[in-house]
């Protein structure tokens, strides 16, 4: 396989987040032909307006969207808020869904909160929505993540062990669903 590129997107903007921070986690941990490129621009993207769409779209927005394209598979990780994922995460997400970044796009879904249950309610919501986006979500490598701010720093340093066995199985299993779609494209353009 070639060097790899995979964009992360943590729902918080929480300075100290855990979402965030296993995210950078997985960045540390990848190995060196898979680039994992932290999305810093969440809190900068404008509320979504359809009445902008598509060329008219604020070059915030465009940039995310490039960004989005360029990178074979995308990892979102999300806390959740009241039961649902954060308003500024859907509102990335709706700036796609006419634009089509996330169309067939292999995506590692998690959800992290200091609770059991990791969040799960927000990660089935994000769920739907990456599917209704006709995303295509690896189950293998998603999941909810259970008592995520024990387990990391906020620095991305991993506390638990077997949480970095699972981050290290989440990149290779999205790094497999990249490379099989990249193999399913080329067949596709053969005569
Ligand atoms: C407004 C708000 C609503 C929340 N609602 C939930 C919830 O419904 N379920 C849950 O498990 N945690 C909930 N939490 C707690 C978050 O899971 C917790 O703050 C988590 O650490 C956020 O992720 P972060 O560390 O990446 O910022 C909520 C937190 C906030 C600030």
């Amino acid at each position: 396989m070639g060097s790899m590129d995979l964009l992360a997107i943590s729902g918080s903007l929480r300075p100290d987040s855990s979402n965030t921070a296993l995210l950078r986690a997985a960045q540390a941990l990848a190995p060196p032909d898979l680039r994992v490129t932290m999305y810093e621009g969440l809190a900068e993207l404008p509320p979504f307006d359809p009445g902008l769409e598509p060329e008219a779209a604020p070059p915030v927005v465009q940039a995310f969207r490039a960004q989005l394209q360029a990178a074979g598979g995308v990892i979102i990780c999300t806390p959740e808020y009241a039961h649902g994922m954060p308003g500024i995460l859907k509102n990335a997400l709706e700036w796609t869904v006419a634009s089509g970044e996330f169309v067939d796009k292999p995506v590692a879904a998690l959800s992290s909160s200091p609770a059991a249950s990791g969040g799960e309610r927000a990660l089935a919501w994000l769920t739907q929505t990456l599917t209704v986006m006709s995303a295509q979500i690896v189950p293998e490598v998603s999941r909810p993540i259970p008592f995520g701010r024990s387990r990391v720093k906020p620095s991305g340093d991993v506390v638990d062990p077997a949480l970095a066995e699972s981050l290290r199985a989440i990149l290779a299993g999205l790094a497999g669903a990249v490379e099989a779609r990249a193999a399913r494209a080329a067949q596709a353009d053969l005569p």
